[in-house]
C-alpha cells in the first residue's frame, strides 16, 4: 500500500516537499492555513520564483497526486505521514524563533488523528523543541490514537529546492522509535542514492545539525569578510586570498565569497535564535561568536554605503544610483533580510534617487519599499546614473561588459558588491570600479 502524506505550511519548505512528494509517486495533500496561498497552489501556480518547481507542481496537480486544502480534518485522519514544514519566524523581540505555528499545526493534527500516524517536523527550531512536542501530542491525543514523531531538518537551498530535495547529501532523522525510521526509509527511498548518508539519531541532535549548519556557513562567510576589512585597510587581493585557503580540503573554498553579506529567510535568523537558545540554557558566553559574525555581516552593507558617499564626494542628494539585484541572492525572488535591498533604502534615506532592477525580486522589494524607483529592465535602471551598484550576483550582471553601460550612465563608477567582474577590464575602459575587500583611496 502506497503511503499517503500531507504536508503542513505551503511556504517554501512545504511547497517543494509537497511537489517533490507527489514527484517522488506519494499521493500528497498540502495544507497551510493562508487561503489565498492554498487557492493559487490548488491552481498550479506558485507564490515566489524557484526554479523547475513550477513545472513540478503543474504537473502532479494536473496528475491529481497533489491537493491542497486549508482543512485538517481532511488530512488528519487521511495521512500516514504528516510532514510540518510550516514557518519559525524571528520574535518581534528580534531574539528566539515565534513556534507558534509549530505547536498549532502539531496540536491540530494531533487532535484529529485516529489510528497510527508519523508526525515529522522539518521547521528549523530550538534544539528541545521535538521533545516537548511529545508532551503536546501526549495531551492532545485521542485515546485510540498512536502518534509518533520524528525530526528531519531540511537543508534545502533557494534556487536549488528541487534538486537538494530530489536528491539530498544527507537524510537526518531525529527519533525515539525504530519504526518512524522505516517509514521515512520507504518515503525517501527513491530519493536515496545507495551511498546517500543516513543519520539516525535522537531529537536534540537533528535539530541541533540543522542550525549548526547554518551557523557554519554564517561563520565562513563572516570569516572571510572579516579579512577583507583587512585588506581594504592595507591592500591584497580578497579573491586569491579565498582561493589559495580553498585549496586546503580541510577548508575549501565554498561559502568563502567576500561580498555584502548574507541575507535571506535562515542564515541570519538562525545564528540569532541559536544564541537566544543557548543563553536560555544558561550558556551565556557559549555562542557569543556568533553576535560577531552577525556584526561583521552587517558591517558589510555600511561599507557599501560608506563607498558610495566616497564616491559621491559626501553628496548624495538627488544623485542617481543604480542598484542591479535587490534579493538576497540570484535566482531567487526572495528579499528578506536582503543586504542589497537594506544598502538601496539606506541611500535612499540618504537623499538618493534609487533605481532597482532585479530579474525576478522587483515585485517584492515593491511591496516592502514602494518608494524606491523599480526598473523593467537594466538599461532603464543604469540610465543617466551617476554610479551604478551591482549587489546581487545574477548570471545577466556577471556577464556585463563596460560597453553594455557606457552609452547609458552619466558617469563611469560602479561598485562591484559580489566581486564578480573583472575589475582591469573595467578600468582599461576609463571606469572607477570597486569591489569589496579593495583598499580605496578616491
Ligand atoms: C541556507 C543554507 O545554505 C541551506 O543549506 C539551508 O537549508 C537553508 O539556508 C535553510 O535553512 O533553509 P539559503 O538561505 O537558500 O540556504 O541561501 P545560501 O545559499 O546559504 O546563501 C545565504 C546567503 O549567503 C546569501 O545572501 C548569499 O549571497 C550569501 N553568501 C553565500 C555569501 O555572501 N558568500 C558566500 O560565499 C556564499
Amino acid at each position: 500500500m502506497t503511503l499517503k502524506i500531507s504536508v503542513v505550511g505551503t511556504g517554501y519548505l512545504g511547497a517543494t516537499h509537497a511537489a517533490c512528494m507527489a514527484e517522488l509517486g506519494f499521493e500528497v495533500i498540502g495544507l497551510d492555513i493562508d487561503q489565498a496561498k492554498i487557492d493559487s497552489l490548488a491552481l498550479g501556480e506558485l507564490p515566489f520564483h524557484e526554479p523547475g518547481l513550477p513545472e513540478l507542481l503543474r504537473k502532479h496537480v494536473a496528475t491529481g497526486r497533489l491537493r491542497f486544502t486549508t482543512d485538517y480534518d481532511q488530512v488528519a485522519d487521511w495521512a500516514d505521514v504528516h510532514f510540518v514544514g510550516v514557518g519559525t519566524p524571528q520574535r518581534a523581540d528580534g531574539h528566539g524563533a515565534d513556534l507558534r505555528f509549530v505547536d498549532a499545526a502539531v496540536r491540530e493534527l494531533a487532535r484529529r488523528i485516529r489510528g497510527e500516524a508519523l508526525i515529522v517536523g522539518k521547521s528549523t527550531v530550538p534544539v528541545g523543541t521535538a521533545r516537548r512536542l511529545t508532551s503536546l501530542i501526549e495531551a492532545e491525543a485521542q485515546p485510540d490514537s498512536r502518534i509518533m514523531l520524528a525530526w528531519n531538518p531540511e537543508f534545502l537551498r533557494e534556487g536549488f529546492a528541487v534538486a537538494d530535495t530530489m536528491s539530498p547529501d544527507r537524510l537526518v532523522i531525529g527519533t525515539q522509535d525504530t519504526e518512524s525510521v522505516d517509514i521515512l526509509r520507504k518515503v525517501y527511498a527513491k530519493a536515496l542514492a545507495a551511498d546517500t548518508p543516513l543519520i539516525v539519531t535522537d531529537f536534540e541532535t537533528a535539530e541541533l545539525v540543522k542550525v549548526a549548519a547554518n551557523a557554519f556557513l554564517a561563520t565562513k562567510i563572516s570569516f572571510i569578510n572579516s579579512f577583507a576589512e583587512v585588506t581594504e585597510t592595507i591592500g591584497g587581493d580578497i579573491t586569491t586570498l579565498a582561493d589559495a585557503l580553498g585549496h586546503d580540503v580541510r577548508i575549501g573554498r565554498k561559502f568563502l565569497n567576500a561580498g555584502v553579506g548574507f541575507g535571506g529567510g535562515c542564515l541570519p535568523k538562525d545564528i540569532r535564535a541559536l544564541q537566544a537558545r543557548v543563553s536560555e540554557l544558561g550558556l551565556t558566553h557559549t555562542m557569543g561568536f556568533l553576535a560577531e559574525v552577525d556584526e561583521i555581516n552587517l558591517r558589510r552593507r555600511e561599507r557599501v554605503v560608506r563607498l558610495t558617499h566616497a564616491m559621491l564626494n559626501d553628496d548624495l542628494v538627488g544623485k542617481k544610483i543604480a542598484v542591479l539585484g535587490v534579493t538576497f541572492k540570484p535566482d531567487s525572488d526572495d528579499v528578506r533580510d536582503s543586504p542589497a535591498l537594506d544598502i538601496a533604502v539606506r541611500l535612499y534615506n540618504a537623499g538618493a534617487e534609487v533605481t532597482v532592477y532585479d530579474p525576478k525580486g522587483n515585485k517584492n522589494a515593491a511591496a516592502r519599499f514602494p518608494r524606491l524607483d523599480y526598473a523593467p529592465g537594466l538599461a532603464e535602471a543604469v540610465g543617466g546614473a551617476d554610479v551604478v551598484l551591482l549587489l546581487t550576483e545574477w548570471a545577466e550582471f556577471r556577464q556585463l561588459a563596460p560597453g553594455d553601460l557606457d552609452p547609458l550612465v552619466a558617469s563611469r563608477r560602479i561598485i562591484d558588491g559580489r566581486n564578480v567582474l573583472d575589475r582591469a577590464v573595467w578600468e582599461a575602459d576609463g571606469w572607477e570600479i570597486i569591489g569589496m575587500g579593495q583598499h580605496y583611496a578616491p
